[in-house]
């Protein structure tokens, strides 16, 4: 297939690229040097590969990359800066909730898609939009709390009920992560969480009715119609 010239707006700025009708979001992102979107399972599954299209969280997976040519597009580098966080940014290092990191960015866009349009989730609207993410190292409780104490004005972590009411021990293990266990290993295995298992047959939030942007079939062969 002969290239095009596609212009991507992306976290504010405009960048004209030579692409193959066939390219994904994905691969355009990460060959523009935006890395910090993640390739996952590349089929839909697993969030990894996160981004905002136009506001709405989308697996840029499985967009092809001309389709959203002229569209506001906003990985989670777009967010914040190291110096200057998003809230929910802040949160998820603050709440420890990235382990080896690689679902972070699509956790923290869900997030931002679920807070953007509910500022007050409930708890099962915060369950509902991280029902497309999949986190291999089982950390859904730390990311849960996190986007929930966003929700509540918090972004640090507040003392644990488990410590007694107005404990001053911080929750978690804040700056020892390499030598208090974990609380979600070992634990993960035998609770089971609405993500794990049930990816594959319950669409992502992204996929039905409340999407507008075409989507390529599995096979990347052609659209889907929505
Ligand atoms: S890499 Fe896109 S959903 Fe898994
Ligand atoms: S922190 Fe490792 S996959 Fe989620």
């Amino acid at each position: 297939m002969e290239p095009k010239l596609v212009k991507l707006n992306v976290n504010g700025r405009a960048h004209h690229t030579a692409l193959t009708p066939n390219t994904t979001l994905l691969y355009a992102l990460r060959d523009l040097g935006y890395t910090d979107v993640k390739s996952g399972c590349e089929k839909g599954d697993c969030g990894a590969c996160g981004v905002m299209v136009d506001g709405t969280i989308i697996n840029s997976c499985l967009l092809l990359a001309w389709l959203a040519e002229g569209r506001e597009i906003i990985t989670v580098a777009g967010l914040g800066t190291a110096e200057n966080p998003h809230p929910l940014q802040k949160a998820f290092v603050d709440f420890g909730a990235a382990q080896c990191g690689y679902c972070i960015p699509g956790m923290i866009l869900s997030a931002k898609a679920l807070l953007d349009e509910h500022p007050q989730p409930t708890d099962e609207q915060i369950r509902e939009a991280l029902s497309g993410n999949l986190c291999r190292c089982t950390g859904y409780v730390r990311i849960f709390e996190a986007i929930q104490n966003v929700a509540r004005g918090l972004t640090s972590p507040q003392p644990s009920r488990s410590q007694g009411e107005g404990a001053s021990v911080p929750h978690h293990d804040q700056g020892a992560a390499a030598t208090v266990p974990h609380p979600d290993q070992g634990e993960g295995a035998t609770v089971p969480h609405h993500n794990q298992g049930e990816a594959a047959s319950v669409p992502h939030h992204d996929q039905g009715a409340g999407v507008k942007i075409p989507l390529l079939d599995k096979e990347g062969l052609g659209e889907v119609s929505q």
